[in-house]
């Protein structure tokens, strides 16, 4: 039996030698593993005098950690190797092209809104918000249009519980700002307004628009013309002018349309000197001081400086729509 030993010990010396990681692993098992050659070595133990048993069992455990100890020294250096292959082939080329990252880039509208913000600033103003959920008192009284008043029809909007509603127009803003501020008053404020308007290739239930509005004494309509067609210049080119045309809005008296000559005359939005009951609203003496104010849409802006044909293109985020402009 002793030499059933020595033997095991010399086929093991004999396998092991110039073994992969992989035929290593399966030398552990055939050796060492539960139904291995030392596991039947030890199964022999039962029909061994029992005078020689324990000598026997310590010459199976001597030669079992000794096999234990050369495949863990084994795997070891194997497991070296090839990692040092694997890392050779992995080379890095550095001079292969690199992955080019996926950019984005802001809004079309966002880009426009800024612009627009830029040029007001510049030219003076302060920047005011005002929430999209809004009361019908701001929304619609505060600027001269009782209940029942039919210029409530045009701008139907989102209900919502309690009086409140999604803002039809940044106007209130004008409101609430006469009532936080004493003039003289010099703002712009820009946001997105909701109405309940089908989409249509100019109408969309969201959409933005920027207010002005100053308030001063001897604030003419002269100052509005002045403005207006400054803005114009600064972001539509040198050439283009704004043309006035009567028109109604309940909160301006006189009232004007606005509109562009770029390319043929398109309109922009309303204008108008502040009606006396809306600065009456906030606490202002209409005797005292005059104002004047507009609204033009953001979308408007965009689409006419870009050339832009329909307003569904801003929000269907399609990217080749929306890389154009990055
Ligand atoms: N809020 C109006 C609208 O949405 C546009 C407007 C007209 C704004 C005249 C004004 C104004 O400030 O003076 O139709």
């Amino acid at each position: 039996m002793k030499d059933k030993i020595s033997q095991l010990k010399e086929e093991f010396y004999e396998k092991v030698k110039g073994k992969t990681l992989s035929e290593l692993k399966d030398l552990e098992k055939y050796f060492l593993g539960r139904k291995g050659k030392v596991a039947e070595l030890f199964k022999e133990m039962k029909s061994t005098p029992k005078e020689q048993r324990k000598i026997f069992g310590e010459k199976i455990n001597e030669l079992k950690s000794l096999m234990e100890n050369v495949l863990r020294e084994s795997i070891k250096e194997q497991e070296n190797i090839e990692r040092e292959k694997k890392l050779l082939q992995e080379k890095i080329d550095v001079t292969v092209p690199g992955l080019k990252l996926q950019q984005g880039g802001l809004h079309i509208l966002t880009k426009t809104m800024l612009e627009v913000e830029k040029i007001f600033l510049s030219m003076g103003f302060d920047i005011m918000t005002g929430p999209e959920v809004e009361n019908e008192y701001y929304n619609f009284e505060a600027l001269n249009i009782p209940e029942f008043h039919p210029a409530r029809d045009m701008q139907d909007t989102f209900y919502l519980l309690n009086e409140f509603l999604l803002r039809t127009q940044t106007s209130p803003i004008q409101v609430r700002t006469m009532e936080k501020y004493k003039p003289p008053i010099r703002i712009i404020a820009i946001g997105r307004c909701y109405r309940k308007d089908p989409p249509d290739a100019h109408h969309f239930p969201i959409f933005h628009q920027v207010e002005g509005l100053v308030v001063d004494k001897n604030v003419s309509f002269a100052n509005l013309k002045g403005t207006l067609s400054e803005f114009t210049r600064r972001m539509f080119g040198e050439s283009v002018e704004v043309r006035f045309n009567p028109s109604y809005f309940p909160f301006v008296e006189p009232g004007a349309e606005t509109s562009i000559n770029f390319g043929g005359w398109l309109e922009m939005g309303g204008s108008g000197m502040v009606h006396p009951n809306v600065l009456k609203n906030a606490g202002i003496d209409p005797e005292e001081y005059q104002g004047f104010a507009f609204g033009w849409g953001i979308e408007r802006i965009a689409m006419v400086k870009h050339n832009i044909p329909d307003i569904r293109f801003f929000y269907r985020n399609d990217l080749r729509f929306l890389e154009q402009f990055k």
